[in-house]
């Protein structure tokens, strides 16, 4: 079967991930498995950009991630799935990248005027911080991939990519193919605060949480803030819990009726969270019950991201051969 074109894309490990991560990213990409040729990235380097002392928790975080991932449905028979630092092939190519790239157009990146905002230790951005987003360049070409799927917060990186890939190219020849964005769809999953949900923030559903948390947690979700008492009419429009029967509630009818009834006070709060979290676990359960399972077989995730380091090293190393004939690196003396 041939395929649309090649994918890649990554995250920082972070922790564990939730389920507006889920909703937001992770069936996304695993939707996308069957047409194109896809390498997911586990990306540590670009996590110490910032938090570069933050190591104590890092091999955990990696796993966690890696555990994430396989139980939504990232089948590593199909995709590759990897952790950055095991192809040391990134750091050249983000080293001679690095040589055509104006440090002008780092420094209006968006993201690290974000970022040099938000520094709390005084001693100002590092150089591997402001070289963020040619590291993910690096990522992104070393695979030669035509399409990178990312939420709207990466737009001016993969933009920067595409700068960098054109200069390269006009400078040492056609070498490596422009990649296109493709944005996630649009899924905005709120938390328990009713804000959008964000491991920060403190609001989140853990895909590894157990099913008894995930129950305390919609029970203590905020609703609509009108609806004080049983019999008040609710607003469905201004509150959370009634996102999660529009994500989670398959049957229309039953979901107009939703609806209606709390617009009405018929339904209350109680009962409607109790009907939301029935779905929720349905939907997401096996997911959390995948992930429970995963846990237990930490030697099924290890060999996977070493598969996955074998395969995507390989693609790896061949365009880096082709990179330094193209720079006239190759002397063979
Ligand atoms: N910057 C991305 C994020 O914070 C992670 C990332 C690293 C990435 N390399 C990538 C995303 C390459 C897409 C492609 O989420």
């Amino acid at each position: 079967m041939t395929k649309k074109g090649r994918i890649l894309s990554g995250h920082r490990p972070t922790g564990r991930l939730h389920i507006g991560h889920y909703e937001g990213t992770l069936r996304t990409w695993a939707a996308l498995q069957d047409d194109y040729d896809c390498f997911f990235e586990i990306a540590d380097w670009h996590a110490l950009t910032t938090g570069y002392a933050d190591i104590e928790t890092m091999q955990e975080r990696i796993e966690q991630i890696a555990i994430d991932w396989l139980a939504s449905g990232l089948d590593p028979e199909r995709s590759t799935l990897f952790v950055q630092s095991d192809v040391p092939e990134h750091a050249e190519l983000f080293l001679l990248l690095g040589m055509v790239t104006p440090v002008s157009w780092l420094e209006r990146c968006p993201t690290y005027k974000d970022q040099i905002a938000n520094l709390t230790d005084g001693t100002g951005p590092g150089f591997g911080l402001l070289g963020y987003p040619v590291l993910q360049a690096a990522d992104i070409v070393i695979y030669r991939a035509n399409v990178v799927p990312v939420g709207e917060d990466q737009l001016p990186h993969l933009e920067l990519t595409r700068e960098i890939v054109r200069r390269f190219n006009n400078i040492y020849g056609e070498t490596f193919p422009e990649p296109e964005a493709m944005l996630s769809e649009f899924a905005l999953v709120p938390g328990i605060d009713g804000r959008k949900m964000s491991k920060s923030y403190d609001n989140a559903i853990a895909l590894a949480d157990a099913p008894d948390e995930v129950q305390a947690k919609m029970r203590s979700m905020f609703t609509d803030p009108e609806k004080l008492r049983m019999g008040d009419p609710g607003h469905p429009g201004k509150c959370p819990v009634f996102v999660y029967h529009r994500m989670y509630q398959d049957d229309e009818a039953r979901l107009e009726e939703i609806k209606t009834e709390c617009e009405a006070g018929r339904l209350g709060c109680v009962d409607c969270k109790i009907e939301a979290t029935e779905k929720l676990l349905e939907k997401v359960g096996p997911v959390m019950e995948r992930r429970r399972e995963l846990s237990e077989n930490l030697d099924y995730v290890h060999e996977v991201l070493r598969e996955g380091a074998a395969k995507a090293s390989k693609v790896a190393r061949e365009t880096m051969s082709e990179v330094r004939t193209a720079m006239h690196l190759d002397s063979t003396i």
